[in-house]
């Protein structure tokens, strides 16, 4: 049977941490969650949801359509259970394939040892059938095959994706610690930003924070952005009905915004780069630029959020130089950023205590292994008194 006209388990990946984030996009686009947890989330559906999935969803890393379940307590059984798969049903025997795994079994040292007993597993299967194999390495732009291998129990994934769809293919030039797409994407999610009021990003490095902004403000599908997908290389692909899809998000896209983006960075070469990442995006209509000190970025009349991503520092040195430039970021905060709402999006909780505010939220994220945390002002306009206090007030 083609693999287009199965129903199976769909696995979405994601970082760690923003899967509440990736759950009501999914729930959203009309898929009922079936369960997940930190870093993915489980639903059931087609091919087609899955191509769907691939073109819209923000917060996800990959989208993976179960097509088989078995027991493997060994390699060698793994290496048989994969070879009974009917590869010759979902790709051509003169293609290319990956295997990429997440292994738990007690007979598996290391990864590289499952992928390949998996890979042979394939290749020997397209052989016997064909007399010729698919060629086979770490490349992720035609098929991937993941393997899910828990215990005893072995679950066999195409990577409908190919690529992680945190490559949106944008960021052309990367800069130091630059924040991964995804991240980001869920880092703009959470300051409910959906293009009412301005979005402000000092210290805007390789401009991640403000072009997602801008795509999720303009209701822009991630996935245009990308012209290859791990499914547009299995068999039965139909690139009409893709381009049906694709033109359906394009018509839903907005053209103008209500509010200004507006992204600066002390480095000239960070402006640079932001802007050709912006161009590359193509939303560099909707962010003005600007090489300054964050202190002297402009922040329109008319409130919105004003959201910072400073460095965390990992010398001494480096934390010393830091506390200045936290507390100095409370304090434009305090004096410039009257009516918005100010984040500060951070791995070190000490630094963050020098920006002298009251956070109103602080919402758990993770940027690789390192916990941070997206803090949350707000910074009004005149006096709010709650109880006796006076939570970040202005009176001017
Ligand atoms: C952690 S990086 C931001 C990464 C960004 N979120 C991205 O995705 O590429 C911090 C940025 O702050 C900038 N920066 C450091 N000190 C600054 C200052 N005083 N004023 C403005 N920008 C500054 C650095 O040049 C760097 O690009």
């Amino acid at each position: 049977m083609s693999v287009w006209a199965q129903r199976s388990r769909i696995v979405i990946t994601c970082a760690k941490g923003i899967s509440s984030f990736l759950k009501e996009e999914v729930i959203s686009l009309g898929f009922p969650v079936v369960s997940g947890d930190a870093a993915h989330i489980e639903i059931e559906g087609t091919m087609d949801d899955a191509m769907r999935l691939n073109l819209f969803i923000r917060t996800g890393h990959r989208v993976l359509f179960l097509i088989e379940e078995f027991d493997a307590k060994n390699p060698d059984e793994l290496y048989n259970g994969v070879s009974r798969i009917r590869w010759e049903n979902y790709f051509p025997e003169d293609g290319y394939i990956s295997v990429t795994s997440t292994v738990d079994n007690p007979t598996i040292q290391d990864l590289r040892f499952a992928n390949l007993k998996c890979k042979d597993g394939i290749v020997d299967r397209m052989m016997a059938k064909f007399g010729r194999r698919p060629d086979s390495g770490p490349q992720r732009d035609r098929i991937v095959v993941h393997l899910y291998w828990k215990g005893d129990l072995c679950d066999v994934y195409l990577d409908t994706s190919g690529e992680p769809l945190s490559r949106r293919g944008y960021r052309r030039i990367p800069l130091r610690a630059p924040m991964q797409e995804t991240l980001a994407a869920a880092v703009v999610l959470a300051t409910q930003w959906k293009g009412d009021g301005n979005f402000i990003n000092p210290m805007c490095g390789s401009g991640t924070l403000a072009i997602e902004a801008a795509l999720v403000a303009l209701n822009r599908a991630p996935g245009l952005l990308r012209s290859n997908f791990g499914f547009m290389h299995l068999r039965g692909f139909d690139e009409s009905s893709w381009k049906i899809l694709r033109k359906k998000a394009r018509s839903m896209t907005k053209s103008s915004l209500n509010g200004r983006i507006i992204a600066t960075d002390i480095n000239q070469k960070a402006v640079e780069a932001a802007k050709k990442n912006a161009l590359t995006g193509g939303v560099e209509h909707f962010i003005q630029f600007e090489k300054c000190d964050y202190s002297e970025t402009l922040v329109p009349e008319g409130g919105g959020i004003v959201i910072l991503n400073p460095e965390y520092g990992e010398r001494m040195g480096e934390i010393e130089a830091l506390k200045e430039t936290y507390k100095g970021i409370g304090d434009f905060f305090k004096k410039n950023c009257k009516g918005y709402t100010g984040y500060i999006f951070t791995g070190n909780f000490n630094l963050a205590k020098k920006v002298g505010l009251k956070t109103k939220r602080r919402i758990p994220f993770f940027n690789g292994p390192i916990e941070c945390r997206l803090l949350e002002y707000e910074l009004y306009e005149g006096s709010r008194r709650k109880g006796r206090d006076i939570a970040n007030c202005f009176i001017g």
